[in-house]
């Protein structure tokens, strides 16, 4: 028997139901006659907050690097450098005593006005998946755990605590859960921490098919599941729903209920020694990483500094950036500049090593340049002209206007929404007037999500996107502007031309305690694409100080097997004049399938390092799950044979090269007819059409006796009998035709089904 199973045998009931529920607000209860240590737990997740006093939930946390919100890692698309700054995380945590830290956030952006999008990766599923997976490989391979969150569909702030999200089955698999699955599979995180919402009617706390059935038994989940701190409603339901640990403790009624749902025959034991048996792994798995090494402040700044650069997206230039050397002065306008918005508010708040101010920064890289700076807007919303009179003319007086516009802190923060994508109404008059005073205006942002730029985007000469861009930020902006770092990264979400514009607008907030998931599968640029809305900047998107050629695209097959999968390989040059990054993306377009899909989704990307006129091929795998589709009727994942088109791109909106492949599916379905099946899905089944066809002739030939058998009658009142049946139920026909049959509708679609499933494998 292992040391676990002796522990759990050993233990009392009491003991167990307090295991169950943490000790304090950070910590998990020990038991110490056992020698079953307390684990300490920590957010996340972009830093360690790590609580001088743990026994207290709003006690000052300690210094640690504020590396970069989930927003800018994301653009980096660069799985070895978050892999890398895991590992930093980690030993911050080990320095700190942490044994879990929670983080990283995985959710979808499923409306750009989530509060909490900062601490998110994407719109996309598949490029959130990865990006969480290395994390969380980077943390774990140091010996601390992680906590993937919020599971799931927390996409919004509005109503977090008791929202109900209602999601259909397919959109919760393809969008919602797929990232989270990727990273569950890939990462194999020590914690999962269930979200606050409901979904789909019980609240995620309790939810047996979310946490028991998909995450545990199906993604083969090892680790426990933790609440999110208050998530819990009814403890004795969120252990059955497969909830392992309550946080935060310690919680005195929820181990009595427990208690008493044993002694009482409520809870079967044995439900509470799987949560047992999951805490005590975890617990033991951190009590062997040794902690208390320090760390390397600086040697971490540098790499949140490098993280940040990375994650910085062009988003427009006419040719001012990089900055000249010969510059003699340079107008620095912006509170950003002097008082940087670096990271989002609430549980992920960091207390910095140190903050990189952005105008010592730029003063340090500009040594011949006068810097002339002035305020432009306020901390908060109000209006005051005096500041953008005063800033044009510092923007007029020099050859370049650098302005740096962060969005209020305020709006970037867990616990509430964005009302608006707009910047503040100051910011706004500031920039025009800027530009009209200086037309080198270089805006640089700080913000957690997309921000609408309409109307001031065509008067500037360049848009820099710093995101909430971590301590070190201050510097990797002066880095891109001056030209020390080529920026190379791209955007993990649409920016749109307006709120109007965004896919859930029709469906966000909701009301009555339900947001209904109305626009399905499409989300970002999966809706901008499929209903062709222009938008600011796609998907995908990001600008560098040099160009980069694809050529020779190959696939390995053009016709394959859906379990061998492909290879895409592509070269890329660098035909401009400085060593640069590119991203490149390959989307999948299935041509033709029984389910709607959207028009092209992420599946692959590779960043590439290329130094001036250097070529490198670059080769990204596409497997199973590349071509799939969740199917609900089958309750799986599915393939179709079919023809597949491959699109190889610099973003979702600028495909360079395009090749078309056959997929052949190696899966055997049985047949989803039914006794209420339309003519059309019998047609659409493949051995539904074979067993039906005899039949459908003679009804045909029925229904023109049961129009009159006058066979112009149809045409007279301008029908077309075959459209018109083809949407009807099989069941329902038969029954007009009734007397004719030689037996009752019932038994003859019944012997159909016979017939049909007899033709299966
Ligand atoms: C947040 C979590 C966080 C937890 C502990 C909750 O309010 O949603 O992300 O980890 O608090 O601070």
């Amino acid at each position: 028997m292992s040391d676990i199973e002796s522990i759990i045998q050993q233990m009392t009931l009491e003991e167990k139901a307090a295991l169950c529920t943490g000790a304090g607000p950070w910590t998990t209860t020990p038991i110490l006659r056992l020698g079953v240590p307390e684990l300490v737990v920590s957010d996340g997740p972009h830093g360690v907050r790590h609580p001088q006093d743990v026994s207290k939930i709003g006690s000052p946390s300690h210094p640690a690097t504020c590396f970069p919100t989930a927003s800018s890692l994301a653009c980096t698309w660069d799985v070895d450098l978050l892999r890398e700054m895991g590992k930093a995380l980690a030993v911050e945590a080990r320095a700190l005593g942490v044994g879990v830290l929670l983080g990283p956030g995985n959710n979808i952006k499923r409306t750009p006005l989530c509060g909490r999008n900062f601490e998110y990766f994407s719109e996309d599923p598949y490029l959130a998946g990865e990006l969480a997976a290395s994390l969380i490989e980077g943390i774990q391979s140091q010996g601390v755990g992680t906590s993937l969150k919020h599971f799931a569909a927390n996409n919004q702030e509005y109503q977090r605590f008791s929202i109900n999200a209602e999601v259909d089955e397919r959109t919760l698999r393809e969008i919602y859960l797929a990232g989270f699955e990727k990273a569950v599979k890939k990462g194999q995180p020590w914690t999962v921490m269930c979200a606050y919402n409901r979904l789909n009617g019980p609240y995620c706390s309790e939810h047996h098919r979310l946490l028991v059935e998909i995450l545990k038994e199906e993604w083969g989940f090892e680790g426990l599941v933790v609440s999110d701190w208050g998530a819990v409603h009814d403890r004795v339901a969120a252990l059955k729903g497969g909830l392992d640990l309550e946080m935060p403790g310690p919680k005195a009624s929820r181990v009595q209920a427990v208690i008493k749902a044993v002694q009482d025959g409520t809870l079967d034991e044995a439900v509470l020694d799987e949560s047992v048996r999951r805490i005590l792994k975890v617990v033991f798995k951190a009590a062997e990483t040794p902690k208390g090494a320090a760390f390397d402040p600086q040697a971490h700044h540098a790499l949140a500094r490098k993280v940040a650069a990375e994650g910085m997206v062009l988003l427009k230039n006419n040719g001012i950036l990089p900055l000249q050397s010969t510059l003699t002065r340079i107008a620095v306008i912006g509170r950003a500049a002097a008082e940087p918005h670096y990271q989002g508010g609430g549980s992920s708040h960091i207390n910095p090593t140190m903050v990189a101010m952005p105008l010592e920064e730029l003063k340090r890289q500009a040594a011949n340049a006068e810097l002339l700076y002035a305020e432009g807007y306020p901390a908060d919303d109000q209006f005051r002209q005096d500041l953008i009179v005063q800033a044009a003319s510092v923007a007029r007086q020099a050859d370049v206007a650098l302005l740096y516009i962060a969005l209020p802190s305020y709006k970037d923060s867990e616990g509430y929404d964005r009302a608006d994508l707009d910047l503040t109404v100051q910011q706004v008059a500031l920039i025009k007037a800027v530009a009209d005073a200086q037309p080198n205006t270089v805006v640089i942002l700080n913000n957690g999500s997309a921000v609408v730029m309409g109307d001031w985007l065509p008067q500037v000469a360049a848009v820099l996107e710093a995101w909430t861009m971590g301590q070190a930020g201050g510097g990797a902006i002066a880095d891109v502007l001056f030209g020390k770092v080529n920026p190379g990264g791209k955007l993990a979400e649409t920016f749109p031309l307006s709120l109007v514009d965004t896919p859930a607008y029709l469906n966000y907030p909701g009301e009555n305690g339900t947001v209904r998931y109305g626009e399905g599968l499409f989300i970002g640029y999966r809706y901008y694409e499929a209903k062709q809305v222009p938008v600011q900047f796609p998907f995908g998107y990001g600008g560098s100080y040099t160009t980069f050629a694809y050529s020779h695209p190959t696939i390995s097959a053009a016709s394959f097997k859906d379990t061998d999968g492909l290879t895409v390989a592509v070269d890329v040059t660098n035909t401009g004049p400085v060593a640069g990054k590119e991203v490149v993306q390959v989307y999948v377009h299935d041509c033709k399938s029984a389910l709607v899909r959207p028009p092209k989704e992420l599946k692959g990307f590779a960043k590439v390092e290329l130094q001036p006129g250097e070529t490198q091929t670059v080769t990204i795998p596409l497997d199973f799950r590349a071509f799939a589709y969740y199917h609900p009727g089958y309750r799986q994942w599915i393939t179709e044979d079919g023809d597949f088109d491959i699109l190889i791109g610099a973003s979702s909106a600028d495909i360079r090269c395009q090749q078309t492949v056959t997929l052949h599916s190696t899966l055997s379905l049985p047949s989803l007819l039914t006794p209420e099946s339309t003519i059309r899905e019998w047609l659409d089944d493949p051995r539904g059409k074979v067993v039906f066809a005899p039949m459908l002739q003679q009804m045909m030939a029925g229904m023109n006796q049961f129009m009159g058998g006058d066979s112009d009658a149809h045409e007279m009142i301008g029908m077309d009998m075959m459209g018109m049946v083809l949407d009807m139920p099989l069941m329902a026909i038969l029954h007009f035709q009734d007397a004719a049959l030689p037996a009752s509708p019932e038994d003859l679609v019944n012997g159909l089904l016979y017939q049909v499933h007899q033709l299966e494998p």
